[in-house]
């Protein structure tokens, strides 16, 4: 079976490529973005999504802001800022889309003319998405040694190969798991509003061979007490100095429900999402999304209009609430002290 590539370059190396995450599960549609416009868009809609997928593709997004007649250098670098702030501001939680523009923009500044400038523009991104890969499977391979044989694991939103340029993060762990020739349950949380849990996480754990059982985010707590549940693994959008995580809304109700019935919590993530400049959570911007989200879900009516809407995407887990947070570097555990780790 392919692997599955939430984005890639084209064939001709023109555009980007992605797997429009919009038409899962019921179609696998590819679409090609061909200029940052199309990427913005792409971002906003959540057509491509997850905090590395979302870094990746906006990495790779910025080669596509020099017109082709862009011939001054001071010109395409200007062209190349306006693309990097219209990038930015798509989406305020995950910081790996900030992480990754700053990287190729970084790398920018040593080109002498276009030519170079966009040769620049294209390797970093590359390297970006190779990277990304590369830990993935690190993630993998450090979050497998803590599942055992038999596990039974929930998970929230999706963190798989659809949300990475790999294999994923949480999921990375449970794929990794059972090569080694685990045993496991895996329990999907629905993942309201936008359901990534049960369009996206049941789509490609299936794929997988995987059997997953999808639940909807209220029964997670009743699902713990039944003793189904032995350890928890989620991703995460940005991880704060004091091991604060901002992930997927419902993450901080879970991690709760998981304190309460002695459950381990785990966070995965790469480096990436590591935010040593942010100390705390409290400091963390949550996106707010449409309130059509909610009033209106998948095109029916699921809210009266008159009604007003909260529609958080993200919230801040405590550090208390965390076991360890699993990254391609290791296992930490607090007290945390992320700095010297990042180079
Ligand atoms: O709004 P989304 O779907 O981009 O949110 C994604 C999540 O919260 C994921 O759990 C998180 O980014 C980790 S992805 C490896």
């Amino acid at each position: 079976m392919q692997p599955i590539q939430s984005v890639a370059w084209s064939a001709d190396g023109s555009a980007v490529t992605i797997l429009d995450q919009r038409c899962l599960p019921s179609r696998e549609v590819y679409r090609e973005l061909r200029t940052v416009d199309d990427v913005c868009s792409a971002i906003t809609t959540l057509s491509v999504r997850g905090a590395p997928a979302i870094g990746v593709t906006a990495a790779m997004g910025l080669s596509l802001a020099l017109s082709d007649d862009a011939q001054e250098l001071t010109t395409a670098r200007q062209s190349l800022r306006i693309a990097a702030d219209q990038l930015r501001a798509t989406r305020p939680t995950a910081v790996n889309l900030a992480w990754a523009l700053d990287r190729v923009l970084r790398r920018s500044d040593a080109a002498t003319n276009v030519s170079g400038l966009r040769r620049v523009l294209r390797d970093e991104a590359s390297r970006i998405l190779a990277e990304d890969r590369a830990m993935c499977r690190r993630i993998g391979e450090h979050g497998a040694s803590l599942i055992d044989q038999g596990s039974r694991i929930l998970t929230h939103c999706n963190t798989g190969a659809l949300a990475t340029a790999g294999i994923g993060t949480a999921l990375a762990a449970i794929y990794v798991a059972k090569s080694q020739g685990k045993r496991l349950e895996v329990y999907a949380d629905e993942t309201r509003p936008l359901l990534q849990g049960s369009r996206l996480t049941a789509w490609e754990l299936d794929r997988s061979g995987i059997q997953v059982t999808v639940l909807v985010d209220g029964a997670a707590a009743a699902l713990m007490r039944s003793g189904r549940v032995d350890l928890c693994i989620v991703g995460a959008d940005r991880i704060a100095a004091n091991g604060d995580v901002a992930n997927k809304i419902g993450t901080y109700s879970l991690a709760v429900a998981a304190y309460y019935h002695g459950i381990p919590f785990y966070v995965a993530a790469p480096w990436s999402t590591f935010d040593p400049s942010t100390p705390s959570g409290g400091k963390i911007t949550i996106e707010e999304r449409s309130a059509d989200e909610i009033r209106r879900g998948f095109g029916a009516q699921t809210a009266p209009d008159e009604a007003r809407i909260f529609n958080p995407a993200f919230d801040v887990t405590p550090s208390e609430l965390i076991t360890a947070i699993i990254s391609d570097r290791g296992i930490h555990r607090p007290p945390y002290d992320f700095r010297h780790l990042i180079p």
